[in-house]
């Protein structure tokens, strides 16, 4: 192997093989390995010196873009004057005012804040809190819980289980006591542009499964408002009202993942906003701080919060055991403030909002182009589907993301599907290179 070679930026063998690789084919990376060493505004730059445009906002956390220094104006300003302050039972200003921030971004009545290290950390944290709220009131059997096919809430064991991707959980055995309603990416619904109209009947499972498990057993639905990782798919027109009407008249807690969503990707507050539809919790991260310090945070009504203060027993005693070491760290609060700061001085979700139907526009240019069987969108999230290459489902989307990054791109790819999400600063001469990038893609790919 050249290990002088510029693209392994210097890096020999053994320290490209001491690293076990979240997500990636480690075998295949570190023969050809993609080193990104730098980061600025809307690009990154990689080993071989070239920039990249970072058509996914990092991992659909970075919608600011990279380098802002009022971000890390506040991260070395909080580092020097706080850096750590235990979580459990002591607290710093920051964290009060960031919790409070946040629930200005949410849906009215969502205003209790608990903070977390990830999405998935958020996940567990939700489902647990659902799981605990009905003990507290007194209905112990109400554990079971609700997911989605097709769903992703991270890759802790709840997470798993209630997710609905075969391949992330084929590996890890006996997870939590889980059923999935089934996706709403229906063949009527192909190439919908936005939301689209076909698929709110798909919501009526509900009531079967409820049917089948009874309500008094089943503590929360959980799902995505958008499914991201999956490939970008919105909500059908009137899904997430009927699942909401489902779960108050069957008194199930509604859970939305709102890990992509929150934070002004949908063009919005939330998806919850973007989609009118007001759950009984929401789990957030990524965009809470601009992806530059790990964070997440779960947001629920205050009457769940309320509930578990007035069956706390004594006031020294906690009333939530849950909480991790890095809960509301003052490093990842001060970037959540600088984050938020940005996001509403700059009017960012409405600036997603208005350029979202040229994105739109453009992504579905691409109907035609080989490969291509699906294309989904809303605000400034887009994907295709790509048709399986034979007997190698997901190498197709593979081989496109590659000629990308080639090309000077980088988006996702992920089972037979490519996704962007743009960043909330992107120009229109930008979205137009990726999508061009992306055609001769589709054509040269065989
Ligand atoms: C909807 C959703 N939930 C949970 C997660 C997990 O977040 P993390 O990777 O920060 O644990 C993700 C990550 O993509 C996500 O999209």
């Amino acid at each position: 192997m050249g290990q002088d070679n510029d693209k392994f930026a210097g890096l020999s063998k053994e320290q490209l093989d001491a690293h076990w690789m979240a997500f990636t084919g480690n075998r295949q990376f570190k023969q050809d390995p993609r080193l990104i060493v730098a980061a600025d505004g809307r690009y990154y730059t990689d080993a071989r010196g070239r920039r990249i445009f970072d058509g996914l906002s990092g991992l659909w956390t970075c919608g600011i873009g990279h380098g802002r220094a009022e971000i890390t104006e506040a991260i070395s300003k909080q580092a020097s004057q706080l850096d750590y302050s235990p979580s459990f039972q002591f607290g710093h200003p920051k964290a009060f005012e960031l919790a409070h921030r946040i629930t200005q971004w949410m849906p009215e009545g969502l205003n209790r804040v608990f903070f977390t290290g990830s999405g998935s950390e958020s996940v567990e944290t939700a489902l647990k809190i659902a799981r605990g709220y009905w003990r507290k009131k007194g209905m112990a059997s109400k554990t079971r819980f609700i997911g989605r096919e097709k769903g992703y809430h991270g890759v802790n064991f709840g997470g798993i289980s209630v997710g609905g991707i075969g391949a992330n959980r084929a590996i890890y055995g006996q997870g939590i006591e889980a059923g999935h309603l089934p996706h709403t990416m229906i063949a009527d619904n192909q190439f919908s542009k936005g939301i689209p109209l076909n698929g709110a009947y798909l919501a009526n499972e509900l009531e079967d499964m409820i049917a089948l498990y009874d309500a008094s057993n089943i503590a929360a639905v959980i799902v995505e408002p958008l499914a991201g990782s999956a490939g970008v798919i919105p909500p059908p027109a009137g899904y997430l009202q009927q699942l909401r009407d489902i779960c108050t008249k069957h008194n199930i807690l509604l859970i939305f993942d709102e890990v992509i969503t929150a934070f002004g990707r949908m063009g919005d507050k939330t998806g919850a906003a973007a989609f009118d539809v007001v759950p009984d919790i929401m789990t957030t991260a990524k965009q809470l701080t601009n992806g530059v310090i790990p964070m997440g945070a779960v947001i629920s009504k205050q009457e769940i919060y309320d509930c578990f203060m007035q069956q706390g027993g004594p006031e020294y005693m906690l009333e939530l055991p849950h909480g991790y070491t890095y809960s509301a760290h003052p490093v990842a609060c001060a970037a959540g403030l600088a984050s938020l700061d940005i996001l509403e001085n700059e009017q960012l979700p409405q600036r997603v909002k208005a350029m979202a139907p040229k994105f739109e526009e453009m992504l579905h240019s691409l109907k035609g182009s080989p490969h291509v069987t699906d294309i989904r969108n809303y605000g400034f999230a887009g994907a295709l589907s790509l048709a399986a290459k034979d007997g190698q489902p997901a190498l197709r989307p593979y081989l496109v993301a590659m000629a990308m990054w080639e090309k000077g791109f980088y988006v996702r790819y992920g089972g037979d599907t490519i996704q962007i999400g743009l960043p909330f600063t992107v120009e229109v001469s930008e979205i137009d290179s990726l999508i061009n990038a992306l055609a001769e893609c589709l054509q040269e790919v065989a």
